[in-house]
């Protein structure tokens, strides 16, 4: 599956991503580390690789630019995902920020932040091929390939100066909703506020944002994504 010819050239040939011709390295989250996350998590399912993450595909400054491929499969009726995670805080009270943008296949986005009353606020976010989206600061995320037949290959772009948070999906046995079959199911660890389904524009919108392609804008534009480094910068 050819990504991009220019300003690098990207292509997916099983489960090897290629930058200019050569294999990059990857690390692979297992079907058994994801028992702790789904909705049947008692059920044993065939172990094998959950999804893929390519880290560091194009780097500037602190600014790093990765890929996810989520294979198709499904976890009973709960269609395949990512484990869920936070990030770390950048400013006071604002979580380090992150974009999105699917470069094949179809999903939706899981975010969700806990509020003052101990409630989970969330946000569901439909999207295909093309489609940026915005992840604000103090929001963890799932991504799910709502695709049986197809694979979902993501992108993103953060800053590197933290790591992921797993904790507090592994503490709460996932999101505050599950992905299945039969739509979104909520998980009854969570208590859950308000809930809203956005476009991915409109999550752009929301902070003011003008944002393409996102290998376009780290590669060409880098000083546009400033506020991934400092959420202080964004528009309420
Ligand atoms: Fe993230």
């Amino acid at each position: 599956m050819l990504l991009y010819e220019t300003p690098i050239k990207l292509e997916l040939i099983g489960r090897t991503l290629y930058k200019d011709g050569k294999p990059l390295s990857y690390t692979s989250r297992t079907v058994s580390e994801m028992a702790d996350v789904l909705i049947d998590s008692k059920k044993a399912f065939p172990d094998g690789p959950a999804y893929h993450m390519y880290r560091d595909v194009f780097l500037w400054g602190s600014l790093r630019y990765d890929v996810t491929v989520i294979p198709p499969r499904m976890y009973g009726d709960e269609y395949a995902k990512t484990y869920g995670h936070y990030h770390a805080e950048a400013k006071k009270g604002l979580t380090y920020p992150e974009l999105y943008q699917i470069l094949s296949g179809e999903g939706t986005f899981i975010m969700q932040r806990l509020s003052k009353d101990d409630r989970f606020d969330c946000i569901f976010v439909k999207c295909k091929k093309g489609d940026v989206i915005f992840i604000p600061p103090n929001y963890g995320h799932v991504l799910v390939n709502t695709n049986p037949n197809s694979p979902l290959v993501s992108c993103n772009v953060v800053s590197n100066s933290f790591s992921a948070d797993y904790s507090g999906y592994k503490e709460n046995h996932g999101a505050a909703y599950y992905c299945t079959k039969d739509g979104l199911t909520q998980n009854m660890n969570c208590l859950v506020g308000r809930t809203e389904t956005l476009t991915p524009k409109a999550t752009l919108e929301r902070c003011k944002l003008e944002i393409g392609d996102l290998l376009e804008e780290i590669s060409s534009n880098p000083d546009k994504l400033k506020f991934l480094e400092d959420p202080s910068l964004l528009s309420a």
